[in-house]
């Protein structure tokens, strides 16, 4: 097992996010009954899967996946912070053994091409943009292989105007559902379904704590961390305003 390491040289701003999101069972939107029901909906892996959640932060679904599968998962993420609390996590559920901890970037995993049976990645993948995250993780994946990745997506073609220009700020390359279909097509993939995951699951698992752990550092006296905090509390208000326009979708792919 790989242990993870003390956190490197950080840039400012992530290590603010990380700081954040520690100590939270979640560092994005996510809802165990939904990835339960996707899981239930894939077509069946062969005989002691290969196995990974990459940007697996705390550790959520790479636990749910070793619950689920009985199998080894191995769970990438650069914040050595969240896999520490991930592993204690595992160990708090007994599935130390079947979760191997790596502490790398998951946009040049030096892996062996094709290993993968089933790729897992919730709310990760727009840190490579999602055309990005399908160029680097495609060879990672057995032909037939699976992927299910979470990406922030437009649900409508009349985007409100606040929502465009935070988001034009924050993550110009987000796309709409129709868009990233036609991403995953062109790059290879077959679509076995887009699942939306419901806007409860933003206000029920993910943002109460985080507002929580807002409060507490709300005094930093770190500015790189009262502009993140800042910054935070606006995605948070245009949410609440705007959660028809935008959400996570998570994309069911098979590699052909
Ligand atoms: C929004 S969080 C989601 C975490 C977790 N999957 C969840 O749903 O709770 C994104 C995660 O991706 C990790 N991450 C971002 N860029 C990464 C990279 N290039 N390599 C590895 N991990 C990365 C972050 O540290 C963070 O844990």
């Amino acid at each position: 097992m790989t242990e993870p390491q003390p956190a490197p040289h950080l840039d400012p701003v992530i290590a603010a996010l990380i700081e954040l999101h520690r100590g939270l069972d979640r560092q994005g939107p996510g809802d165990e009954a939904v990835s339960r029901r996707i899981l239930a909906q894939l077509p069946p892996l062969p005989p002691q899967p290969t196995i990974a959640d990459l940007g697996c932060g705390t550790g959520a679904s790479a636990v749910l996946l070793a619950d689920w599968f009985k199998t080894t998962v191995r769970a990438v993420d650069f914040a050595s912070d969240f896999l520490i609390e991930a592993a204690q996590r595992a160990e708090q559920r007994g599935l130390q053994n079947q979760i191997q901890w790596i502490e790398a970037d998951f946009g040049a995993l030096d892996w062996l091409p094709g290993e993968l049976d089933l790729l897992w990645s919730e709310g990760a993948a727009y840190n490579l943009t999602f055309a990005g995250a399908l160029a680097a993780w495609k060879p990672l994946l057995k032909p037939g292989g699976l992927a299910v990745i979470s990406e922030l997506s437009w649900f409508t073609e009349d985007i409100p105007a606040p929502a465009e220009a935070y988001w034009q700020q924050a993550y110009p390359a987000m796309a709409s559902e129709a868009d990233n279909i036609q991403t995953a097509l062109s790059q290879g993939f077959e679509v076995l379904g887009v699942e939306r995951l419901p806007a409860e699951a933003w206000w029920q698992n993910y943002y109460p704590p985080l507002k929580a752990k807002m409060q507490l550092l709300g005094n930093s006296p770190d500015p790189v961390m009262q502009a993140v905090i800042q910054d935070t509390e606006a995605e948070i208000d245009l949410f609440e305003r705007h959660s028809d326009a935008y959400g996570y979708s998570v994309y069911l792919l098979r590699r052909l």
